[in-house]
């Protein structure tokens, strides 16, 4: 298999057991509030992919020195004393906007080059600005940077207009060495947010309510470094959870705190799926024998609602599914990238806006597709296991942004590759 193509041939079924790498979701910010008081970190369970790697060059680029052990990371933020990200790699991915509060939060003064958008919507971060406006930031939009400045961060009662996972990751982090109490309301109640908190307690702050939709914090003088474990991405798990409901077979997840799945299980069971969770070893296991019975409509939503995150491996798995169905995307603008390619294999999809049509009873075959972004490439991989003959898969660069070693897994799970 070249670098950025995979090729397999379908049908097969999964079966087998496997060990979920630690979330990108996660393990993004909690790099980033490593910027919040200098020290030495250890990261154990972080995924080695590429969206780390390029946190990691923004760490340096800040002056920080790091090292990788395999799944363990050691990060010494002592040197960490530049405000300004702008000729570094900021720009390339949007994890650079969670450097806002953390940066303001310690040095009070920030500079970044100023974040696209990326294929599946324009992504905007007005909601992190007023946010941190309200602490007391002033911000400077320039052609290409953005510029910020807090002589000093206080607290406030910030209400969120969205559940903006970011803009709650932001003004948590610079919550934590404000003046005083801040309390956001309207908070983002993914998991990712209480691993967040999770890690910045350890660090020392003062944090209450995460998971919940208001998140109370006492500001403090000053935090420490701490070492952490990174909770495993419950997006991949899903990912190939949805695999085996598509391909058939038995497969048993471990690792995977199951409250983090949210609403999937059940809709799991809803295809038709045996599920079984067993929390005492974290893990789920899913039997998949009959035809996929269609969902009836379905939304994505913020946690613990159905992840938009995993809705083109949804998309997937109902065009094999006994029935037409619609799929609506709530959460970001332009997220139906994969169904062009989806088409090509034979199923029918009509999308128009936010709705997408999907005819069911698709017999799937083999075809040359590109993935275009992460999550979409990844329902490819999942699309291409049930069809029938060969498919080339181009673009795993983008696979590979938040899939460590997805090749690995299936053979784990007991798929043949090229
Ligand atoms: C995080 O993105 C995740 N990324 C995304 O995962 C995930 O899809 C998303 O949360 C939703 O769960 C990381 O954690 C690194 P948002 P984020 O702010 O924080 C609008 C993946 O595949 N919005 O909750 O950017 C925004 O346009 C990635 O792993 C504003 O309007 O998501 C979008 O429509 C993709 N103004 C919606 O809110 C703002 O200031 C959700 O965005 C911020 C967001």
């Amino acid at each position: 298999m070249e670098d950025d193509r995979l090729e397999m041939t379908g049908p097969q079924w999964m079966c087998g057991e496997l060990l979920v790498q630690g979330s990108k979701n996660a393990a993004l910010p909690m790099l980033a509030a490593m910027l919040l008081v200098e020290g030495v970190y250890i990261l154990h369970h972080c995924p080695q992919i590429t969206d780390v790697d390029h946190m990691l060059e923004l760490l340096s680029d800040a002056g920080c020195l790091t090292h990788r052990e395999g799944h363990m990371l050691i990060v010494d933020t002592r040197g960490a004393d530049r405000c300004s990200l702008k000729g570094s790699g900021a720009g390339k991915m949007r994890a650079g906007v969670t450097l806002l509060g953390s940066i303001l939060g310690r040095l009070h003064a920030v500079e970044i080059p100023y974040p696209g958008g990326c294929t599946i919507g324009k992504r905007p971060i007005d909601l992190h600005l007023k946010g941190l406006q309200q602490l007391g930031a002033v911000f400077e939009h320039k052609e290409h940077t953005l510029s910020g400045y807090a002589r000093k961060l206080h607290g406030a009662d910030i209400t969120l207009d969205f559940p903006s996972v970011g803009a709650t990751e932001n003004i948590l982090m610079a919550a934590t060495l404000a003046e005083g109490h801040t309390v956001i309301r309207g908070a983002a109640r993914e998991p990712e947010i209480a691993a967040l908190a999770g890690f910045l307690q350890k660090m020392g702050a003062h944090i209450e309510g995460t998971g919940t939709s208001v998140i109370r914090v006492k500001g403090v003088e000053r935090l420490h470094a701490a070492e952490y474990i990174v909770p495993s991405d419950r997006i991949v798990a899903g990912t190939y959870l949805l695999g085996a409901v598509m391909t058939g077979g038995e497969i048993r997840l471990l690792h995977v705190p199951t409250a983090h799945l949210g609403i999937l299980p059940h809709i799991l069971e809803e295809l038709g799926a045996k599920v079984e969770i067993q929390t005492d070893q974290n893990g789920i296991a899913v039997k998949m024998d009959g035809k996929i019975q269609p969902v009836p409509w379905l939304a994505t939503a913020p946690f613990p609602g159905f992840p938009t995150d995993l809705q083109s491996a949804l998309m997937a798995a109902l065009s094999i599914a006994s029935g037409p169905r619609i799929l609506e995307e709530k959460i970001f603008e332009a997220r139906f990238q994969v169904a062009p390619e989806l088409l090509k294999m034979g199923v029918g999809i009509y999308t128009e806006g936010s709705l997408a049509v999907i005819e069911g009873e698709a017999r799937l075959h083999g075809a040359h597709v590109r993935a275009r972004e992460l999550r979409g490439g990844a329902a490819l991989i999942m699309a291409a296991l049930a069809a029938e003959g060969k498919t080339d898969i181009s673009g795993m660069e983008f696979v590979k942004r938040g899939y460590e070693d997805i090749q690995g897994d299936l053979k784990k799970l007991g798929i043949v590759l090229h």
